[in-house]
This record gives C-alpha cells, sequence and structure tokens, in this order.
C-alpha cells in the first residue's frame, strides 16, 4: 500500500498499525517514495528517547527547496504556488507560479550569499505576510542558514532577545506593514530593537509601505534593488538531515522563550504528510490558512506543507475585520477556497457578526474547514459547521504545537468521523498516551491526565537552541522516555481525545501562547508595582483573557487607578507585545500564598472566573485572609 495518501478507513486503520509495529519501515516508505534526497539515509531512526537524542533518517542528505520547488518545476512550473491577497481588497492579488517562487527563491538565496550568510548562520525574518515573507524562509533553507522568524506583531524587546538567544548574523524585515486600516513601524521597531544586538552585520529591507524610515550607513540594505541584479541560479546547498532547519520561539511557563529547533528531513516528511492528509488536498485545491508565519502554523501549512505537495496556498496580509467582517468569506469567494485553515478565536469573533457577511458570498468552493490553536467550544464548532461548511465540509480539530512540527490528532475529513470539542484521533505514526499523576497510563474512559506522546514521530523539535537541558527538563522529565506535551485530555469510550486545556503556568490567549511567567516579570519593572499574577479567565472571543492582581509598592502617592492600568498594559504591549495586555486589572493588598512563599494560583484562577465554591483549606496560607479581599474587589 501507498503509506503516502490515506484514502479511506481500512487504510487508516492499516497505515496506524504499520507504523506502530514498524515505524522505521512505515516511515522509511513515505519517505522514500515522495520526496528528493542527495543521499539515503543510512537509518530511518535513531531513537533515544530517555536522553532527548532523537534523529530520524540519519546521513540522508537533502535540499528541503528542492523538495519544495525544483521538482515541482517541470509538472508544475506554470502552477500558482503562492495567492497573495493583499490587506487592501482594492490591491490586486498576485498569483506566483512555482516558475516564479523558486526564480525568486534563487535570487534572493543569492544576496544572502553575496551579504556573507553561509550554511549554519542565523538569520532572523521580521515581516509582514507579504510574498518576501516565505521567500526569505526558502531562500535561507536553500543556502542552509538557519531561519528565526519574529512574529511581526512582537515588541523591540521581543524581537532583540530572540536575535540575541541565536546570535543571529543578519536580520529582513521590512520599512513597515499593513494592518487593516493602520500601518506597522517594523523598521523603527527593528531599529530599536538592533541597538543591544551586536550580531547583525547586515539588515535587509523590503519596501511595503513607502515610509520615511532611518537606514543605517554600512548596515541597512533595501532588498528590491538586490533581487533584481542577483543571478537567477543557485545551486542549493547539501544539508544533512538533522542539520536545523529553523528555531521558532515559543513561550515557556518561566524564564525566556524557548527557541525550538527543528531540523531538516524529519520536518519535511512529517508537514509534507499531514498536509496531504489532514487537509484531504488534491491537486487543483485552493488551500487557504490565515495563520501568520510567524507563528508554527504559518510555517508548516503555508509555506513547507502545501508547497511540498505542489499545492497552491494563499498568502493573506489583511485581519478578518478589513474592510468589514466578511473579508474572509469574500477571499474564499474570491479566490474560489477549497480548503480553511483558521483558529477558533477568529470563528467566535466572526459568529458574533451578522450573517448577512457570510450569506452575500459564495463559500460553495469550501470542502475542508480546519481549527488549530486552542480548543474549539461545541457552539462556535456548530456556527463553523452549519453556517461555513453548510454541514458539508468535515471540520478538522488540529491538536499540535509549536514543539511537534506539524498535526499530531485529527480527523481525516471523509475517512475518520468529527466530533464536536474532540481533536478524535492520533495521526499515523503518532503515539499518544495519558497518564495520571502517580505516573501511570490511564485506562479509564473520560479521566483526565497528561498527554504524552510515548514514541518519535519525525517532526518533533529536537532541541532548544543552546539549551538541551532545559529542553529535557521541559519535555521529558515529568515522564521518563515520555515527551509531556504541557496539555490535559481525556479519552471518551471509542478512544477519541478531547484536549481539555494546559496544565501548566501556560496561557492560550486567542490562540497564541503565552508564558504568565515573562508578562509578570514585564510588569513587576513598572516603578510602581510590588508584585503581580496573571491568571487566565474563560472569554468569550479570545478563549482566555488576561486577569491580572497587582501589589503596589508603599509609596504614600496615591495615583490614579486607571492611568495606572493603562501605564501597565503600555509597559507589558513594549516589552513583549500588544497581545500580551491584560484584560482585566485588579489591584489587592496582598496575594494569597503559602507559607513557603509560593502564590496560590489556584485561587486566583477561581476567583478571576467568578467560581467561589470549592476553595479548598486555605487555612494552611501565610495569609488566608487576603482571600477574601481579593473576592470582594474581583472585576466582573
Ligand atoms: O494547549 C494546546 C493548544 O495550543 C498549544 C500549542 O500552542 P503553539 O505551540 O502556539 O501551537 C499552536 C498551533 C499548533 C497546545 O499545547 N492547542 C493547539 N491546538 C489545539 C489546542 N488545544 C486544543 N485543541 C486544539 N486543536
Amino acid at each position: 500500500m501507498n503509506y503516502y495518501k490515506i484514502k479511506n478507513l481500512e487504510q487508516y486503520i492499516k497505515a496506524y498499525k504499520k507504523s506502530v509495529n514498524d515505524p522505521e519501515e512505515f516511515w522509511g516508505d513515505i519517505a522514500d517514495k515522495n520526496f528528493i534526497w542527495y543521499q539515503k539515509w543510512d537509518k530511518v531512526l535513531h531513537n533515544d528517547m530517555l536522553n532527548g537524542d532523537i534523529k530520524w533518517f540519519v546521513n540522508g542528505k537533502l535540499n528541503m527547496t528542492r523538495n519544495c520547488l525544483d521538482r515541482h518545476l517541470n509538472k508544475r512550473g506554470d502552477k500558482t504556488a503562492i495567492i497573495f491577497e493583499p490587506n487592501d481588497p482594492n490591491e490586486e492579488a498576485q498569483h506566483i507560479t512555482y516558475k516564479e517562487l523558486h526564480k525568486n527563491v534563487c535570487k534572493m538565496a543569492n544576496v544572502l550569499r553575496d551579504n556573507g550568510i553561509k550554511k549554519g548562520d542565523r538569520v532572523c525574518i521580521y515581516l509582514p505576510m507579504i510574498p518576501e515573507l516565505p521567500i526569505a524562509l526558502l531562500a535561507c533553507a536553500r543556502v542552509g542558514a538557519i531561519h528565526s522568524v519574529v512574529f511581526a506583531g512582537f515588541s523591540a524587546n521581543s524581537l532583540s532577545s530572540r536575535i540575541q538567544d541565536s546570535d543571529c548574523k543578519m536580520l529582513i524585515t521590512s520599512d513597515g506593514g499593513y494592518r487593516g486600516n493602520k500601518t506597522i513601524d517594523l523598521k523603527g521597531i527593528a531599529d530599536d530593537a538592533l541597538k543591544s544586538c551586536p550580531s547583525i552585520e547586515t539588515v535587509l529591507v523590503a519596501k511595503r509601505i513607502d515610509s520615511e524610515i532611518h537606514m543605517e550607513e554600512g548596515r541597512d540594505k533595501w532588498l528590491q534593488p538586490l533581487m533584481d541584479d542577483a543571478a537567477e541560479d543557485n545551486v542549493s546547498e547539501i544539508m544533512d538531515a538533522e542539520d536545523p532547519l529553523f528555531i521558532l520561539y515559543t513561550s515557556g511557563s518561566t524564564g525566556k522563550p524557548k527557541g525550538m529547533v527543528h531540523t531538516t528531513a524529519g520536518y519535511m516528511v512529517f508537514t509534507a504528510y499531514t498536509f496531504t492528509n489532514v487537509f484531504n488536498y488534491k491537486e487543483d485545491d485552493i488551500y487557504w490558512c490565515t495563520a501568520d508565519i510567524g507563528w508554527i502554523t504559518g510555517h508548516s501549512y503555508i509555506v513547507y506543507g502545501p508547497l511540498l505537495n505542489g499545492a497552491t496556498t494563499v498568502l493573506f496580509e489583511g485581519i478578518p475585520s478589513y474592510p468589514d467582517f466578511g473579508r474572509f468569506w469574500d477571499v474564499i469567494d474570491k479566490h474560489k477556497v477549497t480548503q480553511l485553515y483558521t483558529a477558533p478565536t477568529a470563528i467566535r469573533a466572526l459568529a458574533k457578526e451578522n450573517l448577512s457577511y457570510v450569506e452575500s458570498h459564495d463559500l460553495s468552493s469550501l470542502r475542508v474547514l480546519g481549527s488549530v490553536g486552542e480548543p474549539i467550544n461545541e457552539e462556535a464548532w456548530h456556527w463553523y459547521n452549519n453556517n461555513i461548511g453548510k454541514q458539508k465540509c468535515p471540520v478538522v480539530d488540529t491538536w499540535w504545537q509549536t514543539e511537534n512540527g506539524g498535526i499530531m490528532i485529527s480527523p481525516l475529513p471523509f475517512i475518520t468521523p468529527t466530533k464536536p470539542t474532540y481533536a478524535t484521533l492520533p495521526l499515523p505514526g503518532i503515539q499518544p498516551v495519558l497518564m495520571n499523576s502517580k505516573r501511570n497510563e490511564i485506562e479509564n474512559h473520560h479521566e483526565e491526565g497528561s498527554l504524552c506522546i510515548k514514541f518519535p514521530w519525525p517532526g518533533m523539535a529536537r532541541t532548544i537552541w543552546g539549551n538541551h537541558e532545559r529542553y529535557m527538563e521541559t519535555y521529558f522529565s515529568a515522564f521518563r522516555g515520555k515527551y509531556f506535551s504541557g496539555d490535559g485530555a481525556l479519552k471518551d469510550e471509542v478512544g477519541y481525545y478531547r484536549i481539555i486545556g494546559r496544565i501548566d503556568d501556560v496561557i492560550i490567549v486567542s490562540g497564541h501562547n503565552l508564558g504568565t511567567a515573562p508578562i509578570e516579570n514585564a510588569i513587576n519593572e513598572h516603578p510602581a508595582v510590588a508584585e503581580s499574577a496573571i491568571v487566565g479567565y474563560p472569554h468569550d472571543i479570545k478563549g482566555n483573557g488576561l486577569y491580572g492582581y497587582i501589589t503596589l509598592k508603599e509609596t504614600g502617592e496615591v495615583r490614579d487607578r486607571d492611568n495606572l492600568r493603562r501605564e501597565i498594559n503600555e509597559h507589558i504591549a513594549n516589552h513583549i507585545g500588544p497581545i500580551a495586555k491584560l484584560d482585566k486589572i485588579q489591584f489587592v493588598d496582598a496575594l494569597p500564598k503559602t507559607r513557603s512563599g509560593k502564590i496560590m494560583r489556584r485561587i486566583l484562577r477561581k476567583i478571576a472566573a467568578g467560581d467561589f465554591d470549592s476553595f479548598g483549606d486555605i487555612s494552611t496560607l501565610l495569609n488566608p485572609e487576603s482571600v477574601d479581599e481579593i473576592k470582594n474587589g474581583r472585576i466582573a
């Protein structure tokens, strides 16, 4: 059987069994028949989960871009690879063919080489959703440079700490970006960030908004003239299967963001395989993932997964609410989109608007609907299924993480059933397991536990950049020899997985992964603040909102509370990014603490959610009286 493309339930069952009983043959067969290699591997898998030492396709040699581009040129050279849909619907969409994309990637690869970028160098990319963004990723992959994309909504401080952490040599950015009716001064933010980034030698600047910007002599160069002059021929670098392809930062429950390292061959095989199966991909499809390439979803399912399959992928620069709440439906109608992959937070926001925004567009091209980033609640699932899919498009609720590289648990459209609020079944090659607090595997139905994966898969991140110890500690220490996801989950009576949510101090806000610790650290830097604790609470649109409990320093000075709230949020926006702003700020006299000084977040979470029952025994707290005060001052 051809394991690459699952066509029916019987094949899914067969493929799954094969992937468990003989994972090396399973993945080896897929890798062999569906990709091009300079040299085949000696061994499919080196598996040492105990030491977090995983290698796939050992000693295989390849280049990602030959698989994404070169090999399609004969058959699909004139096929559209990328449809660029600009922020402004009146600006013409661009259809970039595989030939054109290949040419531009080769040119940019030459620009990188001419500017001193070699295999293994780190290149930071801080760009809006414009064609230069996927081209920059692919150009890095072509020359063997490791890209580190930083989401263009992040602040100067977040950008500089990511550049510093991985010692990037080059930054690729733009003069600015559009976001609805606003522009964002990306170059200004980058200039700020670069004040503390001595490793950056060159900044390439794409032109998007035509704004007046500062160009630092000897460091900053406009990208377009370099592209115009660059040669079109480029020989792709020969990469080892385990050479890093990219670093992508994700929040942890403590400390600074973790630079997850994804390597070349395993990531390639896994994103291509999951893309074609989870989205029921067919040759003439127009596939649209609304994520930003600044997140893993965009890396895997706007750029690599689709291009590896020779698909047409939509690159959308705008936002769902501009020029009005019908924009998504307009884009689907305009380009005859067949698959829509978006986030529950977007679905909930759009579901609140008048249905006429949906009904005025023809959505009949749609075949599959996808959801990612956070649990999708039942109401949103049904709205999506009824109003967008007209009950004809399976809704695939895809569970996975930055660390995983690609989709892990999801229905397969038209093959396995869907069930609202359930991610359902693992993909072939994925062996999930639920663990209880005694570190035993849970056998019972409907019992919640820690979601772990007990066998390596090709797309898994191999390490945290510069900190393998933290990788081990975060993912492999809670349950020996197993990857721990940080999520809680349960299984129903037929074995479908339902993801409950994070069980660590990571909060998913509008599908963005935010650690409480970095936000608290940022708040605590405000001169008036003594201490803070951030918790998540249920929020209609965002899934979770951020609720901050803050104690102030006793300076005797009386400050206007609303001003202080604004200042604190501005401070967070500058330090982390606007996505981390608090929805509610309650100033309190004291935070409830245990006798060892640990903040009792469990109680704070309950109060934020308005759940005043069952605080448990609070008499053992250092300051039980603080609980009543906080309860009484709760912001509804
Ligand atoms: O809590 C889970 C949630 O998002 C987390 C991973 O976030 P990130 O690394 O930013 O990647 C998001 C996009 C892949 C997970 O630990 N999550 C993601 N997808 C789902 C989900 N929770 C429930 N259901 C999902 N489908």
